[in-house]
């Protein structure tokens, strides 16, 4: 091992972020820049692929800079990121063929209606774990083949590479020679099969997705390749990758079989480690693999929420109410509750346990006296009452409650938000000291594969807690916020939800 030190590369869906790690997984230095959304067409969301690699490019050699280190100090990097989102580029020249689609785009509802008619549902869900839904990558690989000009023939002549972030990151680290994804973010394609482990035949017919498209799929902790010297000045490993939501169970020291994370980012993912055993939901959650070492996969169930800080967001920059995300806390608690008023925020559809893409956002309850404060309160407490969804959706999935639910994420940080979470569900909510879980789970499989962590045992014991929230809530007040909810909720479900 040449240095002790990790670094990793966070693509997450607004912003990218380079954090530095050091042997004992403390948080060294972070650099961090957000990036355009483009809004093409409604529902549609897209992200410039070279701006994304050029911010990680720059933060990541800022944050060597600012950690005071050299680049030969660095053992190991690790990659995670936003998942599902889409890049298709060219082999010879590294060109994307187009923007990045996003995973909160929806231009492949209708191709996804059209299968569910055609009765494909099963087909996925045996081989996939998830849900027919424009959110995973198979219905944006084919828009862009069947919409760029040549693009189906090029890609048949084997001229075009298909990845999730992290595999276009580790194109470009490599310098064009390692075309590589990892089981979590293959997992998220809607063409992979998990119980298999590999690419699905039937499922690459059924999305007309051509194989020699894809990336080689690897485990988590393993080294992918090394950087071309050009980027940092010497050769580093790439020796983790993981899509975020996975990576910040692994970064939770989730390891166990029954512990549970949820991370509020821009949207909001619930995980529950179920082990070996890849369980099936009956209650429209996915199955999805949560970390695979040595050729072992660790399965999840795994509740998507597609809206939780970008709600917040919503109110900064659409409503203009707020000009902080921390505001939101003081304001939660200036009013003693949300006077009846609930924020559905199905601003992008609503995923689990609904999966209904055609829905939209809504707001019921506002009376001449709801005020900004009442509107921060309900955004806040929908984050919350989704979740409620998620544990409840997992316990009736043949789970038992967990005791704890391990949380992270920028909205973490709110604790009128993370005590009302452990109100509502029932769960004692534990907060780690750094909320950068997603980095840290990426760092443990990058130093796990090169020797500066020696296993689950030891990673597990770098885990601290910063707080506790305890349940307090009686039942007489938290029965009817419930039922306000979910009556909400059953107004804001489309025809087709
Ligand atoms: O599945 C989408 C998810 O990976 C995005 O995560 O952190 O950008 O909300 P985040």
């Amino acid at each position: 091992m040449v240095g002790s030190f990790v670094l990793v590369i966070d693509q997450g869906t607004t912003s990218t972020r380079s954090v530095l790690f050091d042997d004992q997984a403390r948080r060294v230095a972070i650099a961090q820049t957000e990036f355009a959304q483009h809004y093409p067409a409604h529902g549609w969301v897209e992200h410039d692929p070279e701006k994304i690699w050029r911010d990680a490019l720059t933060t990541a050699r800022e944050v060597i800079g600012k950690g005071g280190i050299k680049p030969k100090d660095i053992a190991a990097i690790g990659i995670t990121n936003q998942r599902e989102t889409a890049v298709i580029w060219d082999r010879a020249t590294g060109q994307p063929i187009h923007n990045a689609i996003v995973w909160q785009d929806r231009r492949g509802a209708e191709m996804c209606a059209k299968l569910r008619a055609d009765g494909a549902e099963e087909l996925v869900r045996s081989r996939t774990g998830l849900l027919i839904d424009p959110y995973f990558s198979a219905t944006k690989i084919a828009w862009m083949l069947d919409n760029v000009p040549d693009a189906r023939a090029r890609a048949e002549r084997g001229e075009l590479a298909f990845g999730t972030i992290d595999s276009f990151l580790l194109w470009r680290l490599t310098g064009g020679k390692v075309h590589a994804t990892d089981v979590t973010n293959a997992s998220r394609t809607m063409l992979f099969d998990i119980h298999k482990g590999g690419w699905d035949r039937a499922l690459l017919d059924l999305f007309r997705v051509p194989e020699g498209i894809l990336p080689a799929v690897k485990d988590n902790s393993c080294v992918f390749g090394s950087t071309v010297a050009g980027h940092f000045g010497c050769s580093i490993p790439i020796a983790g990758m993981a899509g975020d939501q996975q990576a910040a169970l692994f970064g939770q020291a989730c390891f166990d079989r029954g512990a549970a994370k949820s991370t509020y980012g821009t949207g909001c993912f619930m995980l529950l480690n179920t082990g070996a055993e890849a369980i099936t939901s009956k209650h429209r959650l996915l199955t999805t693999p949560a970390y695979r070492l040595n050729g072992e996969t660790t399965y999840a169930l795994e509740g998507s929420i597609f809206v939780a800080g970008a709600a917040i967001k919503w109110l900064r920059d659409g409503l203009g109410i707020i000009t902080h995300a921390s505001q939101t806390n003081d304001m939660a608690t200036q009013v003693p509750n949300s006077h009846g008023v609930y924020m559905v925020p199905a601003f992008v559809g609503l995923g689990a346990p609904h999966w209904d893409p055609a829905a939209r956002g809504s707001i019921h309850g506002l009376t001449l006296d709801s005020s900004a404060a009442h509107l921060a309160r309900a955004a806040l407490e929908a984050v919350a009452y989704q979740t409620l969804d998620l544990a409840e959706a997992m316990v009736a999935d043949g789970g038992s409650r967990p005791e704890r639910l391990r949380v992270d994420g920028g909205m973490a940080a709110n604790d009128w938000l993370c005590g009302f979470l452990a109100d509502l569900t029932g769960m004692a909510v534990e907060r780690p000291g750094d909320l950068e879980t997603t980095a840290r789970g990426a760092a443990f499989h990058a130093g796990l594969a090169t020797g500066v962590w020696s296993g689950l045992d030891e990673l597990a014991k770098l885990w601290s807690r910063e707080q506790l929230f305890e349940p307090g809530m009686d039942e007489e007040v938290r029965a009817p916020l419930v039922a306000g909810w979910r009556d909400a909720v059953r107004r804001t479900l489309s025809s087709s939800g």
